[in-house]
């Protein structure tokens, strides 16, 4: 048997196996097994497509296949025979991340194969780029001129073990694709390399280089236009903390800038953190019929436990909601999808609550539910609320005006979950965001294990996995001075299929 067809036949036949204590409602997730990366994100033949990276047979990363979904409102997802298996020479160890195409009505995935001949020693790792073709978003085909970007296209001054990532796109007549390097020096750079055909690849030159000043290899591009700008997006590995930014062990930005293509250069303008949560990696963006800029992105880190593995519920992983982009005064802005709204039952509301000490709500409560919420914070200093919240658990966020930042706290959410981070931040993330006329406004997705914040209409967004148990469904409102809520609503939000 082939390794894809073992590969989909192992999913049909464990699928049922899965333990659902902690699965989500309204979230992509694979039927069994481990995922990372969201990979191929892309709107063809009327419909959004998601690949990601995906091994199906243990609740932990191994050699890498593609798992599929799609769905026609980015909402409901329909899960998909696994699309690539690592079965050549030239993936043999793992098909890594890439991204998709259409071209003549075909659908072209670029991605990264991996080979790794020699554990004890990963200076033969080998990291080259292929192309898989499909007539029908389901069956791919490895084409013969696989690689069509090998270790020989690599300038010098880069690393054969760390070229990984490609994304491609189209400019003009040309095709262009990005791709994450390593620079013999150690620090990140951008490849850039064009094509007539997405099957003839010429190496163009550096796009942009890290410098040593942010962060290390530069995992998953991805660019594009938004208006003036050229947006690049990279997850580099260990990129510093600065503060309150980038505390993870790795991080996912973006930079605002202008992108010469005939020079091959990237200028910078504005360099910041994507998300402010612990949990959200790898992010890739697709252009949409309605000319949306919709990203999504693996809802995890790195070299954190994941409680489903340590328990052996036989998955791990999820995906963020798909955001919206936009850029307001520089900075970048995400919604969630519009199309979410279509899934909102049960809605719940309340006008002009005052809250000083404590309060809960009737019907305001839930593990599966959007709260849409505006404060008018009058005088107070501390205020906000606890979620997820039973008598053991409870999953806290608020705004404190000495220091200017919204903060969330999931010391006490359930499961313990760590990583590297230094004590200070262990379970604790901050950031700065202004009051507007005094006023806090957030909307927030709960679903099950993960807790979506968006601030100040989309300004920032916190992102964070937390694993309470399945009773811890209360939410109470706190403020150490009167504040007013001008606004509340509550849905649970009902996506009947299995996502
Ligand atoms: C990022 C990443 C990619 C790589 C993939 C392997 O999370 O390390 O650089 O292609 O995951 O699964």
């Amino acid at each position: 048997m082939s390794k894809l067809s073992k590969a989909r036949d192992y999913v049909l036949q464990n699928k049922d196996k899965v333990n659902n204590e902690y699965r989500l409602n309204y979230h992509v997730m694979a039927e069994i097994g481990w995922i990372n990366d969201p990979n191929g994100f892309v709107y063809y033949n009327g419909e959004y497509h998601l690949f990601y990276q995906y091994y199906p047979y243990d609740s932990a990363w191994g050699p890498m296949h593609w798992g599929h979904v799609k769905s026609k409102d980015l909402v409901k997802w329909e899960c998909l025979p696994v699309a690539l298996a690592p079965d050549m020479y030239y993936d043999a160890d793992g098909c890594f991340s890439g991204s998709a195409i259409e071209k003549d009505g075909k659908l072209y995935l670029m991605y990264t194969g991996h080979t790794n001949p020699d554990v004890d020693n990963p200076e033969n790792i080998r990291q080259i780029q292929n192309i898989a073709v499909s007539e029908d978003g389901i069956e791919f085909k490895k084409v013969k001129h696989n690689p069509v970007i090998s270790t020989r296209d690599l300038p010098e001054n880069a690393l054969p073990q760390d070229f990984r990532d490609p994304k491609v796109f189209k400019r003009g007549e040309e095709y262009y694709v990005v791709i994450g390097s390593r620079h013999q020096e150690g620090d990140g750079q951008l490849l850039l390399y064009k094509s007539k055909d997405l099957l003839n690849w010429a190496y163009v030159g550096v796009l942009a280089r890290s410098e040593n000043n942010i962060g290390k290899m530069w995992e998953c591009p991805d660019l594009f236009q938004m208006g003036e700008h050229d947006v690049l997006v990279i997850s580099p590995q260990f990129l510093e903390r600065d503060g309150d930014k980038y505390c993870n062990l790795y991080s996912s930005v973006y930079i605002l800038g202008n992108c010469d293509f005939k020079n091959c250069k990237f200028d910078f303008n504005t360099i910041d953190e994507i998300d402010s949560g612990f949990d959200f990696y790898a992010p890739q963006t697709l252009v949409d019929n309605k000319g949306r800029r919709i990203l999504i992105a693996w809802m995890q880190m790195w070299e954190r436990n994941v409680p489903t593995h340590d328990k052996g519920h036989k998955w791990a992983g999820a995906m963020t909601l798909p955001r919206e982009l936009k850029i307001f005064k520089g900075k970048l802005y995400q919604y969630p999808v519009e199309e979410m709204k279509n899934y909102r039952a049960n809605h719940v509301s309340y006008k002009a609550v005052i809250v000083k000490g404590t309060l809960a709500l009737e019907k305001i409560e839930g593990q599966s539910i959007e709260l849409e919420l505006e404060i008018d914070s009058l005088k107070a200093n501390k205020f906000g609320l606890k979620v997820l919240k039973d008598e053991e658990n409870q999953t806290v966020m608020y705004y404190d005006r000495q220091e200017g930042k919204f903060i969330f706290d999931r010391s006490n959410s359930g499961e313990i979950l760590r990583g590297s981070e230094s004590e200070d931040i262990k379970d604790v993330r901050r950031v700065k965001v202004s009051l507007l006329e005094n006023k806090l406004k957030l909307r927030i997705f709960i679903d099950r294990i993960s807790v979506e914040v968006f601030i100040q209409e989309g300004e920032r967004v916190i992102t964070s996995t937390v694993y309470p148990k399945s009773t811890a469904k209360a939410i109470e409102f706190f403020s150490d001075e009167k504040i007013l809520i001008k606004t509340l609503n509550k849905w649970d939000i009902r996506v009947k299929e299995e996502v």
